[in-house]
């Protein structure tokens, strides 16, 4: 059943067991959204970037998802057991070869481009690179399988060959380039110390506390800089349409945060609409890397964000599925460099249909994969299944129901499937037949037993 070669952006892929990339999926790659100048993901990418300017930060993106394990994962630090590399998780090309599922999988090549470019471009030490990310999750209106990330660093060219005796003078660069960054008036809590010994722990061998103060702080400012910027326009944007008076002020905060790849390590939030939401990741990146890439003479930051869920603040769009549509009522509202509310257009009727099954018995769940064997359950395998035949019909899933049977200790799931075109009422037929798919390609392909 599985062809094989995959054909992506031009470059045959040869399939092996570990491959897990559908067609349907295949068929986003190349959309570029973020460059429709119209489009609301490239109106938050101009944004996002305005606050990033050349010389200093060079903005690129990256057309081609194809991405090897060792960027995606080994270079970053991960380990081999985390589970963003399995492939229920990770969309594989085949063993060596994923569709990238972080931005984070291009930090090698913009590293090395900035040492490469010193003579030619010497201002520019910093970049910012949009791409389209892939991942294996659930179905629901805010996790699409597609999605995009803006990734962002800076580095620094130290003075001398012995980092660490000169680490008061990167430092004092450091600290001058942090003079040049305007500052603002907005009250950012960040209750925690630069380094903690266990959480967010120095990179002593590498760097002096002093410079990771430093950097720490270039990159705080230059984060909340622009998360200032973007979410006084999204303030702007819902008091227009709400007709309220002056809008609260923002609040915004820094967390402890974990990431391979960068050690210390935060997290930027942003108290909206009643909650507080996660907007970036980022932190000082590990010396490892740095080394890694033959810039052992640098030392910076970086940073991640998810662009859609932005979008969806600033321009109220309810359903993710929507950045997909090529319906007019949703293109025709948007036009570049304006922050406008989304109007829906109309709401289709919902159709909910439930499926519940037993999961194969412990012992063929836990057997080797020998023909037919089965392996463990993970419910994004349900997730993927339903998505290869609903596509973008489906708005949800959600697991209802879930029991263990007291004697045969046999495992029930019973998920609802939340159908509803984005664009029109769909038939009973057509659900039905959808449903009806979904049943057989359960059995068919998780061997589980219908209820
Ligand atoms: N790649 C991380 C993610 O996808 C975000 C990140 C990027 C964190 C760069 C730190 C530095 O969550």
């Amino acid at each position: 059943k599985q062809q094989p070669t995959l054909k992506i952006e031009g470059d045959v892929y040869q399939t092996d067991e570990w491959t897990n990339t559908p067609d349907t999926i295949l068929s986003h790659v190349g959309r570029r959204l973020y460059l429709d100048d119209n489009h609301p993901l490239a109106i938050t990418r101009k944004l996002i970037e305005s606050q990033f300017p050349a010389p200093t930060y060079g903005n690129y993106s990256e057309k081609n998802p194809v991405v090897s394990t060792r960027l995606n994962f080994d270079f970053l630090g991960f380990p081999p057991d985390h589970p963003g590399r399995s492939r229920t998780d990770t969309y594989y090309v085949n063993d060596k070869t994923v569709l990238r599922t972080h931005t984070s999988a291009h930090q090698q090549a913009y590293f090395q481009q900035i040492a490469r470019n010193e003579k030619t471009r010497p201002e520019e030490v910093g970049y910012t690179v949009i791409a389209d990310v892939y991942r294996r999750d659930a179905i629901d209106r805010s996790h699409y399988p597609v999605f995009h990330q803006m990734e962002g660093a800076m580095l620094w060219k130290r003075p001398a060959t012995d980092p660490l005796s000169a680490s008061s003078e990167t430092a004092a660069k450091v600290l001058a380039d942090l003079e040049k960054i305007p500052r603002h008036d907005i009250v950012v809590e960040d209750p925690n110390p630069t380094i903690h010994p266990q959480r967010n722990p120095l990179q002593s061998a590498h760097h002096s506390a002093e410079e990771v103060e430093a950097i720490g702080a270039h990159l705080k400012r230059s984060l909340e800089r622009m998360v200032i910027k973007v979410f006084t326009e999204a303030s702007k944007a819902a008091a227009a349409s709400s007709g309220a008076a002056g809008a609260e002020p923002l609040k915004v905060r820094w967390v402890e945060a974990y990431f391979p790849f960068t050690s210390p390590s935060w997290e930027l939030e942003v108290f909206w609409q009643g909650d507080w939401l996660e907007i970036l990741g980022c932190g000082v990146i590990k010396q490892d890397l740095l080394i890694n890439s033959d810039v052992p003479d640098h030392v910076g930051w970086a940073f991640g964000l998810g662009i859609e869920r932005i979008a969806m603040l600033l321009f109220n769009i309810p359903d993710i599925r929507l950045f997909w549509s090529r319906d007019e009522r949703f293109l025709s509202q948007f036009r570049a460099g304006e922050i406008a509310r989304f109007e829906p257009f109309s709401k289709h009727p919902a159709c909910y249909k439930d499926v519940a099954f037993w999961l194969p018995p412990a012992a063929v769940t836990g057997g080797s994969s020998a023909a037919g064997g089965a392996v463990p359950f993970h419910e994004n395998d349900v997730m993927e299944i339903v998505r290869g035949i609903g596509g973008d019909l489906v708005e949800d899933v959600t697991l209802i129901d879930e029991f263990t049977h007291p004697k045969t200790s046999r495992k029930s799931m019973c998920y609802r499937i939340n159908y509803r075109s984005l664009e029109r009422t769909l038939t009973n037929e057509e659900t039905n037949e959808m449903h009806l798919k979904v049943r057989e390609k359960l059995v068919g392909e998780l061997g589980v037993e219908l209820r």
